[in-house]
């Protein structure tokens, strides 16, 4: 897919529940990269705090375990529980935080052959170099749905209300707000179903490809 030597680097973005990681995990799969879901680097910190049962507003020790993070350890099973996603968004609005984890996903996509990054500023802060920058998102509405299929035990209102808190304190903080970079392309996945959206995607980055040759 990328020829012998080439560097490939695919930033992803958009809110909870977009579709962004399946999309992240598939492009990945096709054009033969590592996958970093960055939400999972949040999500392990706020796991790490959670689990001692210690503050999740105490920047200085939040800092402490993110730099004692290992990239190559994180379990999505455990890291993915439904609670976690919430104060994950709490301990991402803490710079210091977010410098150790970037400096360490930094570190991920620049060893070759490059690598498909899904979060909330790879495009705007992580890799504001990457060669293709997509922007996924969908109607609140449609991702509460997604969210309660995969989580039946929360009901859909819960989860609706979950997601405009999430949404509101993705976009609304300071450090590494939430939003498209200039040069992403959006793609919005109300009406789209995984292939549907795999497929938009290939295109646009196979266009990319094709002006590098
Ligand atoms: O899977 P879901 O979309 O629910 O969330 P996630 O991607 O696992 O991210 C959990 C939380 O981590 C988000 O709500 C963000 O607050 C934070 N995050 C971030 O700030 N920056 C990233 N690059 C990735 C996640």
């Amino acid at each position: 897919m990328i020829g012998a030597g080439d560097m490939l680097v695919i930033a992803i973005d958009g809110p909870a529940a977009s579709g962004k990681g399946t999309l992240a995990r598939r492009l990945a799969d096709h054009y033969g990269l590592p996958h970093l879901d960055t939400g999972l680097t949040y999500r392990a910190v706020a796991h790490a705090l959670l689990i001692e049962d210690l503050s999740l507003d105490d920047e200085r020790l939040a800092e402490q375990v993110a730099e004692a993070l290992d990239l190559g350890a994180l379990d999505r099973d455990r890291l993915s529980e439904y609670g976690v996603g919430e104060a994950a968004s709490r301990v991402a609005v803490m710079p210091a935080v977010r410098r150790v984890l970037v400096e360490k996903q930094r570190t991920f996509a620049s060893t070759p052959p490059g690598a498909v990054l899904d979060g909330r500023d790879i495009g705007t802060v992580v890799c504001p170099e990457a060669d293709v920058k997509l922007y996924v998102t969908a109607s609140p509405e449609a991702r509460a749905l997604r969210r309660h299929q995969d989580a039946p035990e929360v009901s859909y209102d819960d989860v609706l209300a979950d997601i405009a808190r999430r949404d509101a304190r993705d976009m609304g903080r300071t450090d590494s707000p939430l939003k498209p970079a200039d040069d992403a392309h959006l793609l919005d996945t109300t009406e789209m179903d995984i292939e549907a959206a795999f497929q938009a995607a290939k295109s646009l980055i196979d266009d990319r490809l094709a002006t590098r040759t």
